[in-house]
């Protein structure tokens, strides 16, 4: 037969000659031909309609070969006498700052890296004072790398002195008024890395938070899929530094992102394939298919099969600083609801120190009641106290565990927000949460690294239970 023929030409010639041949087979060949676009459509049709939207959007499987490290600040002094030790955050920000070759985006509270900031005279102030040092130097011309720096709008009594000495070096600098957005603050602590390697954690751009202040974060290299995501929630942020700006009532598609809780990024962290997600606050900051803070928060505790580890400054199930008073209970009541229903053992591990809130230790008390091994209730709450010697009591807002983390027995959750309800109501933060259940590992997962620094805390000398006999008063 002529190769010239085209397919469907061949098969209208062979069906002719079968026609001619044998009508009734060509009837049977019709309703085959028929039968098989129309079944097709069918199983289409019923895709649409059943199955969860989320087997459509199909995220691709990330290929870069990314890294990630926990990393600590352990106060001055503090002394664990543990194998489970960590990089510190410093030497974490100087890596980065090395490896800048193009962009440094950078999220923040307020900066305080110098002893002039605090009026302090504090040999452990190097750190930050170096970090300082070696941002001015990335932010000149020379550098060749683009420096750009959102900063929550300063009160009245905050310095400025490190944004003013970076900005004249050449950072670009925004100020992001959220107090007047949405009445709350920009919270968020982050670094991405010429949109390759991020820093997501506790630690403010704060000397104190790298020498006296016990933080944890977590940086990943070489992972341009997640810092790309990092980096529309920097967008956001330097969107609303603009002056003038509101917050969009729709934010535009660049804006918008294909990972979340439900369709995580599949990428190899270490080797260890994981699914991972980058959370944001508050909702109206959240594009679409951001996943909202709290509900990943609450997701991670109901996922949890066995434990839910927690370790954050504060926690309180209300509204903290609205007036007039206002309850908030969501977290709270999750975590109760899994104790209660699933027999999953809860920890908390919350900070007291001389700025702690009053309100904060009923809550805690009544969290810690639930717990009677008949009935196999197990809620647990410590209190982690960072020592001071008299010279360290002189630092301002200093000694403090200022951890925002959760690790359960399936994903381990790094956030920058206070657990209070202000903080995903109207107050900007975000987290980076891992998911390698069912991974196969010979390296530690991030969750079991996580596990480990939660235990090792949570059994030191520096964390005291709390019952209905604790003091506070005089225990912070
Ligand atoms: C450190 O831990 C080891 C093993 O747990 C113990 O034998 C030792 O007494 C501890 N040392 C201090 C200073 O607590
Ligand atoms: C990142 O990738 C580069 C180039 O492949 C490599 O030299 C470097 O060691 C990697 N960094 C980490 C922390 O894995
Ligand atoms: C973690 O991944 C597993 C497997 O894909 C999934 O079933 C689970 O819901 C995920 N957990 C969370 C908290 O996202
Ligand atoms: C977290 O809570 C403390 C105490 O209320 C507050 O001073 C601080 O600004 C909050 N944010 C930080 C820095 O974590
Ligand atoms: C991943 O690799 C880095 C660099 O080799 C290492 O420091 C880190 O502990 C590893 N992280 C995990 C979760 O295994």
């Amino acid at each position: 037969m002529n190769s010239d023929v085209p397919y469907e030409k061949l098969v209208s010639l062979k069906m002719s000659e079968e026609e001619i041949q044998h009508p009734h087979g060509a009837q049977k060949y019709y309703k085959f031909v028929l039968l098989v676009p129309t079944l097709l459509l069918v199983v289409m049709l019923f895709q649409t309609l059943l199955l969860p939207p989320r087997l459509h959007t199909h995220n691709p499987v990330c290929s870069d070969s990314c890294r990630l490290v926990l990393v600590e600040s352990i106060p001055e002094g503090l002394d664990f006498n543990s194998s489970t030790i960590n990089p510190s955050i410093y030497q974490a920000w100087l890596n980065l700052i090395g490896e800048a070759q193009s962009s440094l985006d950078i999220s923040s509270f307020y900066w305080t890296l110098t002893n002039k900031d605090t009026h302090t005279h504090e040999p452990t102030a190097n750190q930050g004072e170096n970090i300082l040092a070696e941002l001015t130097r990335l932010s000149k011309k020379e550098s060749g790398v683009s420096v750009r720096i959102a900063v929550s709008t300063p009160g009245e009594s905050q310095p400025e002195e490190d944004i003013i000495i970076l900005k004249n070096a050449g950072a670009d600098v925004r100020k992001v008024n959220m107090r007047e957005l949405t009445t709350g603050v920009l919270h968020t602590k982050f670094w991405v890395v010429d949109k390759k390697h991020v820093y997501i954690g506790s630690a403010n751009m704060d000397w104190r938070s790298l020498t006296q202040v016990k933080e944890l974060g977590a940086v990943v290299y070489n992972c341009s899929c997640l810092a790309e995501d990092l980096e529309k929630i920097f967008e956001a942020y330097w969107y609303l530094g603009e002056a003038g700006k509101s917050i969009p009532s729709h934010w535009p598609a660049s804006f918008s992102t294909s990972y979340n809780k439900d369709t995580p990024m599949e990428l190899p962290l270490n080797g260890t394939s994981s699914r991972a997600y980058l959370s944001s606050s508050p909702p109206s900051l959240c594009a679409d298919g951001r996943t909202q803070d709290l509900q990943a928060i609450l997701s991670v505790i109901q996922d949890a099969h066995q434990f839910v580890y927690i370790a954050v400054m504060n926690y309180l199930p209300a509204m903290e600083f609205s007036y007039p008073k206002r309850y908030w209970s969501d977290i709270d009541t999750q975590l109760r609801r899994v104790a209660y229903e699933r027999r999953v053992r809860v920890r908390l591990l919350i900070s007291c120190w001389g700025s702690s809130q009053p309100a904060m230790f009923p809550f805690l008390r009544s969290l810690a009641s639930v717990h009677d091994p008949k009935s196999k209730l197990d809620i647990q709450v410590k209190l982690f106290i960072v020592p001071a010697n008299p010279r360290q009591k002189e630092i301002p807002y200093a000694r403090v565990n200022h951890n925002k983390y959760m690790v359960t027995d399936k994903v381990a959750y790094i956030g920058t927000s206070n657990w209070s309800g202000d903080y995903f109501v109207n107050t900007a933060g975000s987290a980076l949460v891992v998911n390698q259940t069912s991974a196969q590992s010979t390296e530690p997962t991030v969750q079991e690294q996580l596990q480990a620094v939660f235990e090792r805390d949570w059994d030191s000398s520096y964390s005291s239970p709390v019952n209905q006999h604790t003091d506070f008063k005089s225990l912070c």
